[in-house]
C-alpha cells in the first residue's frame, strides 16, 4: 500500500494570521510530504507494506514508527484545524466537564502541558481504555495509539509547527493556534469512538474516496513556488 499526502482541508492562507502561508508551506508542503517519501521509501519490500497506517504505528520500530506516526499525527493535526467558527458538541463539553472540571479548565491545561513539554513532540486529548478522557504528552512522533487509546485531538509543538510565526515563543503560538481548533473534528471522533468504540479512522490513508487526494508530491511543491 503507497501512503498519499492528504489534501489539506484549508487553502494555505486560509489560518493566517494564526499561521502563515509560509509556515503551511513548510509545514505540509516539505515536512509532512517528506515523512509520506520517507515512509514508502522505508515499507519497501517489508512486512509493513501490507498494514494501514494505524497498523504500522502500533507494530513498528525505529525509522518506519517514526515516520508512520509523524503522518498520522500530522494528518490528525491539519484535520483538527479550521478558520471556522466550531464549537464543542455536549458530549463533549459534558465529558470536559466531568474529567477536568470545564471547558475552560481543560483548556488551561492542555495549554500548559503544550508549553511544558521538553523539546519536539505532541500533545493530545484522547479516551483512554475506562472510557475517560485524558491529557497525554508525547515526544518526538508520539501517538496515544500506543497506550491504546482513541485520540481526539492534537496540537504539534515541534518548532517546524510555529518558528517562521512566533520564533521561540510557543506559548504565544499555543494561544492563536487554540482559536483554530476544529471542535466540529474533535467532536466528531468521540461520537464515532461512542457509536464504534473504533474511534478515528484515517480516511485519508485508507485510500476511500472520502478524501481528496494530492496527485504528486511534485504538485505540492510546484503550488509552493
Ligand atoms: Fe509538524
Amino acid at each position: 500500500m503507497t501512503h498519499v499526502l492528504m489534501d489539506l482541508p484549508f487553502d494555505e492562507n486560509a489560518l493566517e494570521p494564526v499561521i502563515s502561508r509560509e509556515t503551511l508551506q513548510y509545514h505540509y508542503g516539505k515536512h509532512h510530504a517528506t515523512y509520506i517519501n520517507n515512509l514508502n521509501g522505508l515499507i519497501e519490500g517489508t512486512q509493513y507494506e501490507e498494514l494501514d497506517l494505524a497498523q504500522i504505528v502500533v507494530t513498528a520500530e525505529g525509522g518506519i514508527f517514526n515516520n508512520a506516526a509523524q503522518v498520522y499525527n500530522h494528518n490528525f493535526y491539519f484535520k483538527g484545524m479550521t478558520s471556522e467558527a466550531t464549537v464543542p458538541s455536549k458530549q463533549l463539553v459534558d465529558l470536559l466537564d466531568r474529567d477536568f472540571g470545564s471547558a475552560e479548565a481543560f483548556k488551561e491545561t492542555f495549554l500548559k502541558t503544550a508549553a511544558g513539554l521538553f523539546g519536539s513532540g505532541w500533545v493530545w486529548l484522547s479516551v483512554d481504555g475506562s472510557g475517560s478522557l485524558v491529557l497525554e504528552s508525547f515526544s518526538n512522533a508520539g501517538n496515544p495509539l500506543l497506550s491504546g487509546h482513541t485520540p481526539l485531538m492534537t496540537c504539534d509543538v515541534w518548532e517546524h509547527a510555529y518558528y517562521i510565526d512566533y520564533r521561540n515563543a510557543r506559548p504565544a503560538y499555543l494561544e492563536k493556534w487554540w482559536e483554530l481548533v476544529n471542535w466540529d473534528f474533535v467532536s466528531q471522533n468521540l461520537e464515532f469512538y461512542s457509536e464504534s468504540r473504533h474511534g478515528f479512522i484515517d480516511p485519508c490513508n485508507e485510500n476511500s474516496d472520502l478524501c481528496d487526494y494530492v496527485d504528486s508530491i511534485e504538485k505540492v511543491e510546484h503550488s509552493n513556488t
